[in-house]
């Protein structure tokens, strides 16, 4: 097949996959089958193999090259009333660094998201109490996306924050101590944002730990949840939801900041058909690729380099990580049977488009994650769910190659479409081209 037959399926694919209906009257779906016809539009064209990457760059890759920036305006979280606030965000900062906020008393958010390693850990896989089975990713960038989580099992960014609290390999610790955190250091602040604590929760009788265990009847937290009452129990949800709420609106704070390609392409969109030099030689040979031969595009496309959507790209099975995880496969239903979801009556809002759309049987989830942010990557090692890889440059001679086969489902169809004659090193200067500085660092440290 050739090549721009074969992207003209794989795009068309993108475009057609159930969970994006809901974008299609919007102006994403008119963006993401803009960056299509381009991408078609440059393979048909100039870029044929064995392209001139020294000539004057064509009228469709400036396009495609423009589709990457900037970052558009943060959309407001209807599912989070207090998503912009700015004492909500001033307070999420706080519990971002608090280790009482854990079993142990040892872990915080910012173990696993370390403010000055780009809010990641610099390890391949995370622990917290435990060891987990997954790579911590960075949070600059996330507060776009509609699904969080590799495999999306999250909604929205407060809900996801409640996951890491009651993961036994994370933080470990559940809601009612958490809510005991809250009423003994935090009360001033938080009422001040959410109101006053409901009285039913001031009383010495409430347990230490208690929160539902869905799997089991007999477990004591279980057994001290069911002992609450029902006024009590939807009390500490609350406040528990109201922590997810202010940890949220600390990260939207957390943005990707300008990188040399977003100088690039503000001097392109001007007129300097050099792009203002931004882009070192090497590099601007990678965006090129990146955008035309090597198709990345097809799947890290849009000013945050991720098409916000899953994808099984094949990745070998990795010591100590379950083979049969199946990733989206399995978020998807996860995330509908979530009772923190959009639409239930922690969330504040019943419109939930990204959700209304979600068909959790559709096959190609099968062993699909998330397409990460490329933005800051070359701060964020090791790579991939499972940190599977410890460079840049391990990831393109993977991409390159693509050894072995998918250890669930099967590897997509676009990635066949790598060329083993591609420079690789011209694509890792690209990636390396995507880094900015950090956000400003009066949210990265807890206030004294
Ligand atoms: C033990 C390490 C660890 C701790 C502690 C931790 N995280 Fe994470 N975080 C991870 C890992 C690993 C993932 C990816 C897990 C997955 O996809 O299954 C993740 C994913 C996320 C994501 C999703 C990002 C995306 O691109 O989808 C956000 C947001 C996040 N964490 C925020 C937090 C917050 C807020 C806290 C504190 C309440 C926290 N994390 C605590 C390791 C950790
Ligand atoms: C079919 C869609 C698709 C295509 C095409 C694609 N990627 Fe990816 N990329 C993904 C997905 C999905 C992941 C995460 C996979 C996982 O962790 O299981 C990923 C991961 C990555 C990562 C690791 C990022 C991180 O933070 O862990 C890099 C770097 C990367 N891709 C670069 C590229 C480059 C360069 C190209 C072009 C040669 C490319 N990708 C083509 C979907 C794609």
């Amino acid at each position: 097949m050739t090549a721009p037959f074969a992207c003209l399926i794989a795009c068309l694919t993108l475009n057609l996959q159930p969970q994006r209906k809901a974008l299609r009257a919007s102006s994403a779906w008119w963006g993401q089958t803009l960056t299509v016809i381009a991408i078609v539009a440059v393979l048909a064209g100039c870029h044929k193999r064995g392209i001139d990457l020294q000539g004057p760059l064509q009228p469709g890759e400036i396009a495609l090259l423009s589709s990457l920036s900037p970052l558009p305006p943060l959309l407001p979280d209807p599912s989070n009333a207090f998503a912009d606030d700015e004492r909500a965000a001033r307070l999420g900062l706080q519990l971002f660094f608090d280790k009482r906020l854990s079993g142990n008393g040892q872990v915080a958010c910012a173990n696993c998201h370390e403010p000055h390693k780009y809010l990641t850990d610099g390890h391949a896989l995370a622990a917290g109490m435990g060891q987990t089975e997954r790579n911590s990713p960075t949070l600059l960038g996330a507060q776009w996306l509609p699904f969080l989580f590799f495999d999306g099992r999250k909604d929205s960014q407060w809900s996801q924050a409640l996951g890491p609290l009651e993961n036994p390999l994370e933080h470990g610790t559940d809601r009612t101590a958490v809510f005991r955190v809250i009423l003994g250091h935090y009360r001033p602040a938080y009422e001040s944002i959410f109101g006053a604590i409901p009285a039913v929760l001031l009383t010495n009788l409430l347990p230490e730990h208690a929160r539902p265990v869905h799997l089991s009847s007999k477990d004591p937290l279980q057994v001290a949840w069911d002992g609450l009452a029902v006024s009590q129990q939807a009390g500490i949800n609350r406040v528990f939801a109201n922590v997810g709420k202010a940890l949220a609106a600390y990260e939207r704070k957390l943005r990707p900041q300008p990188a040399p390609l977003d100088h690039f392409v503000a001097a392109l969109k001007a007129g300097d058909i050099n792009g203002g030099g931004h882009l070192p030689p090497a590099a601007l040979r990678g965006a090129r690729l990146f955008v035309g031969q090597a198709q990345c595009i097809s799947c890290h496309n849009g000013p945050l380099l991720t098409d916000k959507t899953f994808h099984n790209v094949g990745l070998p099975p990795t010591p100590g990580v379950d083979p049969a995880d199946p990733g989206r496969g399995r978020g998807a239903s996860t995330v509908l049977g979530d009772e923190f979801r959009c639409g239930l009556p922690y969330s504040d809002t019943t419109t939930c488009e990204e959700l209304r759309f979600l068909n959790p049987k559709f096959a190609d989830f099968a062993g699909a994650y998330k397409t990460p942010t490329l933005r800051n990557v070359a701060m964020t090692a090791p790579y991939m769910h499972s940190g599977q890889f410890k460079t840049l440059e391990q990831v393109l001679q993977f991409y390159k190659t693509l050894p072995g086969q998918a250890s669930v489902g099967h590897r997509e169809l676009v990635l066949r479409l790598v060329d083993p004659d591609i420079p690789t090193a011209d694509l890792v200067a690209f990636l390396q081209a995507l880094t900015g500085p950090l956000p400003d660092e009066s949210w990265l440290k807890p206030e004294p």
